[in-house]
């Protein structure tokens, strides 16, 4: 068989299975019965259920605390990538899913960041709980402000991640 004839039958074997592929998902969408509607009212759907300030709050809580732990036990590496996850959660889904709190979000990343990194950077544990300190009092402030004062945070007094494993 001439080559060009073979490539362009491959071509269109991708083709046709990647269609059959994507009605098979459209199908299966279909038949759980949630995604329906038009275009516009499936996005407004999956729009409505991204995760919001009550479930991503609980995931910066633990990364709160962690990253006390980290930090306690010489984990400085564990520490950075706690510190960094919580930015994350606030900066790449809060910010973008949830804008209306932005203001304070905004306000609470200039006062934390890059302080709380550069403390963990030092790598002592005396020098780290302070920047800890003043990072606790930036989450409240934002608590405060959002008028959910009564989510008062405390100084952490056990780890939570397998990977410290009950360090207090
Ligand atoms: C931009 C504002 C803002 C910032 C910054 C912020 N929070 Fe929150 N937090 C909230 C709001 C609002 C709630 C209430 C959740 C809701 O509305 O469902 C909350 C709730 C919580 C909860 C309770 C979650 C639950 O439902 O059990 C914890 C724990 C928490 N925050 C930890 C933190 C920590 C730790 C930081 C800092 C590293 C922080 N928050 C920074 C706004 C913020």
């Amino acid at each position: 068989m001439n080559k060009k004839v073979l490539l362009f039958g491959i071509c269109i074997g991708l083709v046709v299975g990647l269609m059959i592929g994507s009605f098979g998902t459209i199908a299966v969408n279909a038949a759980n019965g949630w995604l329906t509607g038009s275009v516009e009212e499936k996005l407004d759907k999956l729009a409505s259920i991204q995760p919001g300030y009550g479930i991503m709050m609980q995931q910066i809580g633990l990364r709160y605390n962690d990253l006390y732990f980290s930090a306690k036990s010489g984990n400085w590496g564990f520490a950075e990538h706690q510190a960094d996850e919580i930015q994350v959660i606030l900066k790449d889904i809060l910010m973008v899913t949830k804008p209306k709190r932005n203001e304070d979000a905004k306000k609470f990343l200039a006062a934390s960041y890059p302080m709380i990194l550069d403390a963990i950077k030092k790598e002592k544990f005396p020098e780290f709980e302070k920047a800890f300190e003043t990072l606790r009092n930036n989450c409240m402030n934002c608590h405060i402000s959002q008028k959910v004062e009564f989510v008062k945070l405390k100084k952490p007094v056990m780890s939570a991640s397998p990977v410290l494993a009950g360090v207090k």
